[in-house]
């Protein structure tokens, strides 16, 4: 996430709304991602929270009124206009998607949202009722007829007591939310990704397990650079440490079994396919539907789990992309080309694991893409969302076309 906000402006509004305090929040982890954060606060939502925490957590003064003798040139809202990669209105009120809608301009964030070019991103927070009014309605959709994002917002238990829609959507939310509204380039707008991600866990007994160390990272990563370029993410997900983006769909699932259910009843209507599950190559072949006592050594016996990538790629259409992973211990570049041969892929990442560098769950390894027909071509130390956007971009190179490996 931290490369997706380094250097980058965000103008955070902060409207009216009870959740206005979540605003802090808000602001704290986009300068902890590296953004440059620019606060300001409508009237209303200075009723309710006190605009010194913002100045401390972002370092900059919270803009406050239109005509307020500015200290310096900078903030003057056409500059702020101008400069802004992001605007991100969280907490967002009805009142906010009225003026905006219809081109209000009547204090500093109402005028300077008129006057930007930036993406806008609304995080609405309001009552129930006010959410679900057809004015409020028809003023989401006229703006997002018109560009502007939405994140949001959640269900449950708001302030005033009544349930369902209207509570802020949570913070990890907004910042994937925020990262994908500052992606500008959506090469993959109208595509279909599907994505395995996480580990698998093969049953013992009721309480024991066979699992992995795969921690979902990689597939959180590769459903998040899908999602910035404009796709519609699907993630096949396994018990995992990370969860998926917010804005993907998500199937949960347990055993390799599953996993490949679930995959077989999507793959035929994605564009693209990564598996990047540690799929389980094994399960029990008796599973006890009792729990074992502890009497003496234990013999498993255990037998394989289908391939679900190579039996993807064996069923994929023309155009399609199917990309697979490959952690090697040793010569990785060669042994993961024998296996993108193997499993007859267009693509495959292939890292380095063991050692002290190379675990399992490590933030960066040594990663090489393999392709059909062509040479490895070796990516260095690489950062999971480094490797997701190599990947990504390899694959949209094959988009449409052939499929390397079917050609
Ligand atoms: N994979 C799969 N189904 C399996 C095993 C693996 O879809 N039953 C996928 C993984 O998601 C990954 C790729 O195949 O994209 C390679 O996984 P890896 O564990 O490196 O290879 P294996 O095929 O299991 O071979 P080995 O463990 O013998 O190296």
């Amino acid at each position: 996430m931290r490369a997706r906000f380094t250097g980058k402006t965000v103008v955070l509004g902060i409207t009216g709304s009870i959740a206005a305090y979540k605003a802090c929040e808000i602001a704290s982890r986009l300068v902890e991602l590296g953004a440059k954060v620019i606060p300001t606060m409508t009237r209303s939502a200075r009723e309710l929270v006190g605009p010194a925490s913002l100045e401390a957590i972002t370092g900059n003064r919270v803009i406050l009124e239109m005509f307020e003798p500015l200290p310096n040139p900078e903030i003057e809202h056409i500059a702020v206009a101008r400069r802004a990669d992001l605007f991100l209105i969280a907490p967002a009120t009805a009142n906010i998607l009225a003026k905006a809608a219809h081109g209000i301009a009547d204090d500093w964030l109402s005028t300077t949202l008129l006057a930007t070019r930036a993406p806008i991103l609304f995080a609405p927070a309001m009552n129930t009722m006010m959410y679900l009014h057809p004015a409020t309605q028809a003023n989401i959709a006229l703006l997002k007829e018109r560009g502007a994002a939405f994140v949001g917002p959640g269900e449950g238990r708001l302030a005033c007591g009544e349930e369902g829609p209207g509570r802020l959507i949570e913070t990890p939310c907004i910042l994937e939310a925020a990262a994908m509204a500052l992606y500008r380039d959506k090469d993959l707008a109208g595509r279909r990704v599907l994505i395995s991600s996480g580990a698998n866990q093969e049953p013992i007994d009721p309480v024991r397990f066979i699992g992995n160390a795969s921690t979902g990272r990689m597939g959180r990563a590769l459903a998040l650079e899908a999602l910035c370029r404009g796709a519609q993410v699907c993630v096949i997900a396994g018990p995992s440490e990370v969860a998926p983006p917010c804005a993907a769909e998500v199937v949960h699932v347990r055993t390799a079994a599953e996993m490949r259910d679930a995959v077989m009843a999507r793959v035929a209507d994605c564009d693209m396919f990564f598996s990047a599950a540690a799929v389980a190559d094994y399960r029990v072949a008796a599973v006890e539907q009792a729990k074992m006592k502890r009497t003496g050594p234990v013999t498993l016996e255990l037998i394989p789990n289908a391939d679900i990538v190579a039996e993807a790629a064996r069923n994929r259409r023309a155009g399609q992309v199917v990309a697979g992973f490959a952690a090697e211990t040793e010569n990785v570049p060669e042994n993961a080309a024998q296996k993108l041969a193997g499993k007859g892929l267009d693509l495959i990442l292939a890292n380095r694991v063991g050692g002290a560098d190379g675990a399992i769950g490590a933030e960066d390894s040594e990663a090489w893409l393999i392709r059909a027909k062509h040479p490895p071509e070796a990516l260095g130390r690489a950062s999971k969302s480094e490797i997701a956007r190599r990947l990504v971009d390899a694959a949209a190179g094959l988009l449409g076309g052939q499929g390397a490996a079917l050609g």
